[in-house]
């Protein structure tokens, strides 16, 4: 059936992983692109980069991080529950079908979600991929196998040291970048490990492609949710990305706005723990 959640797993305690059943998506989605859902009527609308998809069997696979009240309930349905709504492929695919020699693929806690297929992508297309990722703690990590199946080279950074090497995946990049040619670099994480990540590459003139996540709400370019000033112009990440140009991205700006709802969002998230609690005591 339709955006029935076929396979659930926790990846860690707070990152579910749900392969969806949705032939029509799977048919044509590429990496880089999302989609929007609504886990029940009156949820938010969430988007999520599309983690995997299977043309045979119809199906994406959604990463999603429980932040908020919406990604709270999402994380509650099972195996064999519907998603209340699924819109998608949205956004423009990512260019990764082209050879452009050394990539480093970096990925940054749920932001390795997104990044999997694209290094997939740029594997099978003759590419020497770098895959490094990173976490604050080990127990953050995802996708570590996978990544690592697709990589020539594979390094993995926590910031407290409990897996792999201790610090930020800049370190490494940077070792990296002062050793050999890079032609490209994709980064994909949290909006500050971005940032740091492209003023790093624009040293070694690398360019350097970042997926963004802002807020965004109807996915089709009306409502501006979503506006980012790349290059100086601005630029709707539902319908102009969500893939841009790093050195071109006003991360403060992006940052700015990330921080608009945040009280809203908190008080929701407060509400829909105090509701839960009153259901759990009958
Ligand atoms: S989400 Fe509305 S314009 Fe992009």
């Amino acid at each position: 059936m339709d955006n029935e959640i076929v396979e659930k797993r926790s990846l860690t305690p707070a990152v579910d992983l749900f392969v969806v059943s949705a032939p029509e998506i799977a048919s044509h989605c590429e990496p880089g692109q999302f989609v929007i859902l609504m886990a029940g009527e009156k949820g938010e609308r969430v988007p999520l980069t599309i983690a995997d998809f299977d043309r045979d069997e119809g199906t994406i696979t959604l990463i999603s991080q429980r932040v908020g009240k919406s990604t709270h309930y999402l994380g509650t349905l099972k195996a064999g529950d519907r998603l209340y709504s699924l819109a998608g492929p949205l956004g423009l695919p990512a260019h990764v079908h082209e050879k452009y020699g050394t990539v480093a693929c970096v990925g940054g806690g749920v932001g390795t979600a997104p990044l999997y297929p694209q290094a997939r992508a740029l594997k099978a297309a003759g590419n020497h991929v770098i895959g490094i990722i990173g976490a604050r703690t080990a127990d953050l990590l995802i996708l570590e196998e996978e990544i690592k199946g697709v990589s020539d080279e594979f390094y993995v950074t926590t910031d407290d040291g409990t897996k792999g090497e201790k610090g930020f995946v800049t370190t490494v990049l940077e070792r990296i970048l002062l050793e050999k040619q890079v032609d490209r670099v994709i980064a994909i994480g949290p909006v500050l490990m971005m940032k740091f990540v492209c003023r790093l590459t624009e040293e070694f003139g690398v360019k350097t492609i970042v997926s963004l996540n802002p807020i965004m709400v109807d996915g089709t370019g009306m409502c501006g949710a979503c506006r980012v000033t790349v290059g100086g112009e601005t630029k709707f990440a539902c319908v102009d990305g969500p893939d841009f140009d790093g050195h071109q991205v006003d991360f403060e700006e992006l940052m700015e706005r990330q921080r608009f709802f945040r009280e809203e969002e908190e008080l929701a998230f407060e509400k829909y723990k105090q509701e839960c609690r009153r259901n759990a005591d009958g």
